[in-house]
């Protein structure tokens, strides 16, 4: 039976080239021959061989310039040096720089031909681990890519389940969501910061589990020490999910109460420096509050949230977030609707909590 891998005899000498195509052609391999280096690159790039029997010494450029270039554009094609035994510590030295083997001159062919094998094995074998590392890699992504889906989703629910228990909050985070991402697309953020920004968005107040429900309904005008105690949720929400999301996510659920100008409650960081997404759910969460019902005050009016938010701009919400956002506000359903927070959550799913 014929062996399929084919051969390239790469030598400057007509004589040695024309033996070794006999023998290794008798041998089973498809093989072909180029006289020097430049020839040996042309019949790599039509049609790469599995193996290349290469000679050291070449006039022009020689085995030893042409082996690393070879290596570097063919890396699964073996490759043989073929030498004079006087030059065998040149052949050791191709070794460690990705050659498989040598062969001396004058060649036993016996010998060439073993070696062919043994490198072709070799070859194969490395070929089987390193499909099966790549197969064994893509499971563990995959895997790794349920188990957080899995885990956000079950965070994602708690959130839901959080602000459904509380008539005020229901639905405020999907809103808030929305919101987000489309002032996200108006701005022109890259595919990854939106899915990073949909999940800051959806998880931006889990932190509030940890807040006294006495506290945030409250009727009357809180304390300082009772919203430093509300302000907290800013910092347990990051701590929940920090084990699922990236950092850029942690971070916008962090500071998303930061203020532009730094004038925030307990702020460290002001303008540029406070995320992107957090100035952004910034926006979205103070229009969504507003325009909801809470127990100190009813629900505001559009046009005068509106107002609100722009007069607001530059000192607690970033300029151009803030314009975008009254660029695009007039589209957005939720805004278009007026009081979408008085809605009921069943009628908005979110793909993970249907799961
Ligand atoms: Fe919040």
């Amino acid at each position: 039976m014929d062996k399929k891998e084919k051969i390239l005899i790469v030598d400057d000498e007509a004589g040695i080239r024309r033996l070794l195509h006999l023998k290794i052609t008798k041998a089973g391999y498809p093989c072909e021959t180029a006289e020097s280096a430049e020839r040996a690159l042309e019949k790599m790039q039509a049609e790469q061989p599995e193996l290349m029997i290469l000679d050291i010494k070449m006039p022009g450029k020689s085995g030893v310039e042409l082996l690393p270039e070879i290596k570097a554009k063919y890396p699964d094609t073996a490759v043989i040096m073929a030498t004079a035994i006087t030059e065998a510590a040149n052949a050791i030295n191709c070794m460690k720089n990705g050659a498989d083997d040598y062969i001396c001159k004058p060649f036993n062919l016996e010998e060439v031909v073993i070696s062919i094998d043994k490198s072709l094995e070799k070859r194969r074998l490395e070929l089987e681990i390193r499909e099966y590392q790549k197969r064994l890699q893509q499971k563990v992504d995959e895997q790794t890519i349920e188990i957080r889906r899995l885990f956000l989703g079950a965070i994602e629910a708690l959130v839901f389940a959080l602000e459904a228990k509380d008539k005020y909050t229901a639905g405020h985070s999907r809103r808030v969501t929305k919101i987000a991402l489309a002032i996200a697309k108006e701005l022109g953020l890259p595919k990854d910061e939106i899915e990073d920004l949909r999940w800051g968005s959806l998880l931006h107040d889990v932190g509030k589990i940890a807040v006294d429900q006495s506290i945030q309904n409250k009727t009357e005008k809180l304390t300082p020490v009772e919203y430093e105690h509300i302000m907290i949720h800013t910092q347990i929400g990051a701590g929940i999910v920090k084990p699922v999301v990236n950092d850029k996510v942690v971070e916008m659920i962090e500071h998303h109460h930061d203020h532009y100008d730094g004038t925030g409650f307990n702020q460290t960081i002001s303008g540029e420096d406070i995320p992107l997404g957090a100035r952004i759910m910034a926006v979205a969460d103070a229009f969504d509050a507003m325009t909801s019902h809470r127990p100190y005050r009813p629900a505001m009016a559009i046009e005068e949230t509106l107002g609100e938010i722009k007069r607001c701009v530059d000192t607690q919400f970033d300029p151009v977030v803030a314009r975008a956002f009254l660029k695009i506000s007039a589209s957005l359903p939720v805004v278009k609707n007026g009081q979408a927070a008085a809605k009921p959550l069943k009628a908005q799913k979110s793909k993970v909590s249907q799961k």
